[in-house]
């Protein structure tokens, strides 16, 4: 198969935003205890953080960090986790069906952040709780001092406050698994007096609405329109959700993923567009994509324990991903780089054991999943604009998406340095395809470095014994003649060129 693109420099989509590269620290299986946690873990800190995973969490290129949910966010106390660690309560998890110990709160994680040169992003439960409790916690983390919530902060060893921008009014409210599911309307009343009152203590913070779990919900659509029409004016972004897996053996539809992201970007910019029409109001709203990944939803490890088992720290959501997943988290950050009009945040859901793209051992060892290469590197290489290109790609039949075309790019450029950045998949399941790029808009460029991820067994995934005989590789294809780039695409692929 042969298909080519244009990259012209005039057709700027938007900025690379650097909290498109979000991730997502939820209380939840070993994501925060044994993944983050681990105090017993030789690398660990005075907080019992994991420096390894502190390491790993930089290397991804992580931007922001939301916390702590989730569907844990809907039934937690946030007071529980402040003040001495040995004095905290236990509380079951109803979310999860497991114990919650408290070992780690607002000020451990504010602590975490700083350690891994992240951003927090916090969420207030909107299932269980309402405005006042937001409040609370907005004025413990954000007020300098002076007032009860500020200076119990104060004497819990923080001086300064934290001033955190980004703030998530709920999670999830649309669906009906989660603790307090609320109507549209319900939910956009609630929404609009919490982010109201919110910003009488703090006018600078930035304020997500929750929008759909995802697009396939049967009020998709209607749920935006309706929180949007009853908080426009309060809110700044509204959420959305996506979860993505191979089902019943049917990759060509699983690699077609990124159609269904652009779908929803795309919906829900124009419903928001359409509730700013109708309410006269002037500015936008933007989406925060913060859960997106691949997740088998439907794995036994994805099932909470019951009955009488409340445990601490179970094994959930493990998902081991292989070569196929990878393009798949690879071609997402495609279609949120196409989007950066739209989407002005974004969180990979979740960072670590959890669905995560790091792994790790309790007390042992941490290692990179398949799909920790696409995000790191383009977390680390797109820079500067979004561009818009023209594409020609030959199409393939998919059972959930129809015809899609086997090649999906997007390209960035650095105009402080000049150099462009082409990220590519190639979702045929058999067939090379032979890439041709236009470089006429940038004379002169050379392939400064091109990897690309694939296997002939795309269904290899990393171990803690195994995690690098599959890596991103030097295309030895590429090449540049005349201002024209060309290089092989291997099926099922994901790549990165490098031009400068
Ligand atoms: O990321 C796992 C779960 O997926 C989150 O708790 C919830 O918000 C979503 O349904």
């Amino acid at each position: 198969l042969s298909a080519s693109v244009t990259i012209d420099p005039a057709f700027v989509v938007g900025p690379v935003r650097p909290r498109t590269f979000g991730s997502f620290v939820e209380h939840l299986g070993r994501s925060v205890y044994t993944g983050l946690h681990d105090p017993g873990h030789p690398t660990a800190d005075d907080d019992g953080f994991r420096g390894d995973v502190v390491e790993l969490t930089r290397e991804l290129g992580v931007s922001t960090v939301r916390y702590p949910g989730g569907n844990f966010v809907s039934g937690y106390r946030w007071e529980d986790g402040i003040g001495p660690v040995g004095q905290r309560p236990r509380r079951l998890d109803l979310a999860w069906h497991s114990t919650d110990p408290n070992l780690v709160g607002v000020d451990e994680f504010v602590r975490w952040c700083a350690r891994a040169g992240v951003e927090p992003m916090m969420a207030v439960n909107l299932g269980t709780r309402g405005v006042q409790e937001a409040l609370d916690l907005l004025e413990y983390c954000n007020v300098p001092s002076g007032t009860e919530w500020s200076d119990r902060r104060r004497a819990n060893g923080a001086e300064e406050p934290y001033r955190i921008k980004m703030w998530c009014l709920g999670n999830e409210m649309d669906g009906p698994w989660q603790i307090g599911h609320k109507t549209a309307h319900e939910y956009g009343r609630l929404a609009a007096e919490t982010a109201r009152a919110m910003r009488m203590v703090d006018p600078d913070i930035e304020l997500v609405a929750c929008g759909s779990s995802g697009s396939q919900m049967p009020t998709f659509g209607e749920w935006e329109h309706t929180v949007l029409t009853e908080a426009y004016e309060h809110v700044d972004h509204i959420s959305a959700h996506a979860y993505y897996w191979e089902e019943d053996g049917d990759l060509a539809s699983f690699l077609a993923s990124a159609v269904n992201m652009d779908h929803f970007v795309d919906s829900v910019s124009a419903t928001a567009d359409a509730v700013r029409a109708a309410g006269k109001h002037t500015k936008r709203i933007h989406v925060s994509f913060d859960e997106w990944n691949v997740w088998y939803q439907k794995r036994a490890e994805s099932r909470p324990p019951s009955g009488d088992d409340w445990p601490v720290a179970p094994v959930l959501l493990e998902d081991r991903y292989n070569v196929a997943d990878a393009v798949v988290v690879g071609n997402l950050l495609i279609s949120l780089l196409r989007h950066t009009d739209r989407v002005h945040a974004a969180s990979l859901a979740q960072l670590v054991n959890v669905i995560a793209p790091i792994m790790t051992e309790p007390g042992g060892r941490s290692w990179r999943q398949t799909t920790f290469h696409p995000f790191a590197l383009t977390a680390r290489h797109a820079a500067g604009e979004v561009l818009r290109l023209a594409v020609d790609a030959p199409v393939q039949e998919t059972a959930k998406f129809g015809p899609v075309p086997v090649l999906d790019a997007v390209a960035t450029h650095d105009t402080e340095t000049g150099g462009v950045v082409l990220l590519a998949v190639n979702r045929s399941l058999t067939d090379d395809v032979a890439l041709g790029v236009d470089l006429r808009g940038f004379p002169g460029l050379r392939v400064a470095e091109a990897l690309t991820l694939s296997n002939p067994d795309h269904s290899w995934s990393a171990t803690a014994d195994d995690a690098t005989s599959v890596l991103p590789r030097t295309n030895t294809t590429a090449k540049v003649a005349d201002d024209h780039a060309h290089v092989e695409l291997p099926p099922v692929s994901w790549s990165i060129l490098r031009l400068e």
